[in-house]
Parts: structure tokens; sequence; C-alpha cells
């Protein structure tokens, strides 16, 4: 299956994508995370997607889809894909449409974790992630049993640098002028789900997990 995780910041796409991938076998694809790994390793691209991370802004698709494109083209992709966090625009959505033809894939889902405003800025500030396995955490609505410490790999917690409110503010602005077009891209193609986001993490799996089955037994 090929599906794509859409929603606002700190709706929970990578907190569901963890669980889902385990379900149902597939590869994690954040270009998010993508990012975060290449500031991390100090690589030039690195450099020049934190300028725009750390204000909120979209990487430019000149950096974005390249890298998109060479990560679905490698063989472990074709066991089945999640996205999260990709394409955030339609003109990305498009070239993302370009690329799987060229790779012989389509598009199974299309998933929007829908949450209000209020709820988002209430996750995203008291997010932390653990540093060595990059576990999401919540201080409130999902703590590691000791504090500041990864439940899986024992790796100390951190707090993303744009989970300041400020930087915050700006990614949901962002969305709301860049992002959301898209949901009425995926509509026309009649391949849109929105999934209720503001209930526990479990529930909202088990709501996502029922609409990836039957599309699984549909294929
Ligand atoms: P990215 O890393 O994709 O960030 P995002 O889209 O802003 O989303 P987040 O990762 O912040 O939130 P999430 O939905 O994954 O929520 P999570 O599960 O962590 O992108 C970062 C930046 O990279 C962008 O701003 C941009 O600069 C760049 N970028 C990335 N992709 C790009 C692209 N395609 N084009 C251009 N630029 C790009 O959950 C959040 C918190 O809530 C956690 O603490 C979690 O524990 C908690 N939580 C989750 N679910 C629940 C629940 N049901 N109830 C209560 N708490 C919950
Ligand atoms: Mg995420």
């Amino acid at each position: 299956m090929f599906i794509i995780l859409m929603g606002p910041p700190g709706a929970g796409k990578g907190t569901q994508a963890e669980k889902l991938t385990k379900e149902f076998a597939l590869i994690h694809v954040s270009t998010g995370d993508i990012f975060r790994n290449a500031v991390k390793e100090g690589t030039e691209m690195g450099k020049k997607a934190k300028e725009y991370m750390d204000k909120g802004e979209l990487v430019p698709d000149e950096i974005v889809l390249g890298i998109v494109k060479e990560r679905l083209s490698k063989p472990d992709c074709k066991a089945g894909v999640l996205l999260d966090g990709f394409p955030r625009t339609i003109e990305q959505a498009e070239a993302l449409d370009e690329v799987l033809e060229d790779l012989k894939m389509k598009i199974d889902a299309v998933i929007n974790i829908d949450v209000s405003e209020e709820e988002l800025i209430a996750r995203l500030t008291g997010r932390r992630v653990c540093r060595n396995c990059g576990a999401t955490y919540h201080i409130k609505f999902n703590p590691p049993k000791v504090r500041n410490i990864c439940d899986h790999c024992s790796g100390e917690l951190y707090q993303r640098s744009d989970d300041t409110i400020d930087t915050v503010k700006e990614r949901l602005n962002i969305y709301n002028k860049q992002t959301l077009p898209m949901v009425d891209y995926y509509e026309r193609k009649g391949m849109y789900k929105s999934a209720d986001g503001s209930r526990e993490i479990d529930q909202v799996f088990a709501d996502i997990a029922a609409y990836l089955q039957n599309k699984e037994d549909e294929i």
C-alpha cells in the first residue's frame, strides 16, 4: 500500500505513523525526519533546511523533491510506503504524481488527521522527542515512564527547536495557506479521508487502521 498521512503540525502524523507502519509493514518516509537527521549530521543540505525550519517556513522544492524521489526509488519502498509530511503543497502533490508514474507506483489512500488549533498548540509546545531513536512523547498526554528518558532506548528527550510558541504559530499559518488547499486536490481524485484526531492516540489509530484494512482487502 502507498499511503499519504497529512494534517497540521502536531496533529499526530509521526505518532500514528510509528504504529501504522508496524501494523501494515510499511516504510515510514517523513521529510521532516530526513531534514532533522541532515541537520544532526551537519550536511550542507541540513544547514540549508534548518534556515527554513527554524522560521516555520517550508524548505524550497528544489531541495525537497530530489530527496523524496531518491528515497522512493530505493528498493525497500516496493513493499509499501507511508508518507508523512509530504506532499505539503499542490506543486509537491503534482510532482509526486509524476515520480510515482515513473516508479510504477500509485497512491491508495490520503488520510488527513483533523485537530483544532488550540489543541495543536498544546500538543506541540509539550512535545518531547528522543535524541537517539526519534520516539515522540508529550509531557502530559503521552509522558515517558521516567521523566526525560526514552521508554524504548533510554535516550535523552529534547524539545524540537521549531516547537516554540512563535514558530508554532507561523507553522500553522503556513499550513493553512499552503497545505490545506491540497485537501481539495485529493478530494477531487476521490482518495481523501478525514480522521478525527482529537481523540486518544489509540482511538485515532483504531479508526485509521480499520480504514486501511478495508483498503488492503480491496487491493
Ligand atoms: P515535520 O517534521 O513534518 O513537522 P509538522 O508537519 O509540523 O508536524 P509535526 O512533526 O510537528 O507533528 P506531527 O503531526 O508529526 O505530530 P506528532 O505525532 O509529533 O516538518 C518540520 C519542518 O520541516 C517543516 O516546518 C518544514 O520546514 C520542513 N518540511 C518538512 N516536510 C516538508 C515538505 N514536504 N516541504 C517543505 N518543507 C518541509 O504529535 C505531536 C505531539 O502531540 C506529541 O507530543 C504527541 O505525543 C502528541 N499527540 C499525538 N497524538 C495525540 C493524541 N491523539 N492525543 C494527545 N496527544 C497526542
Ligand atoms: Mg512529525
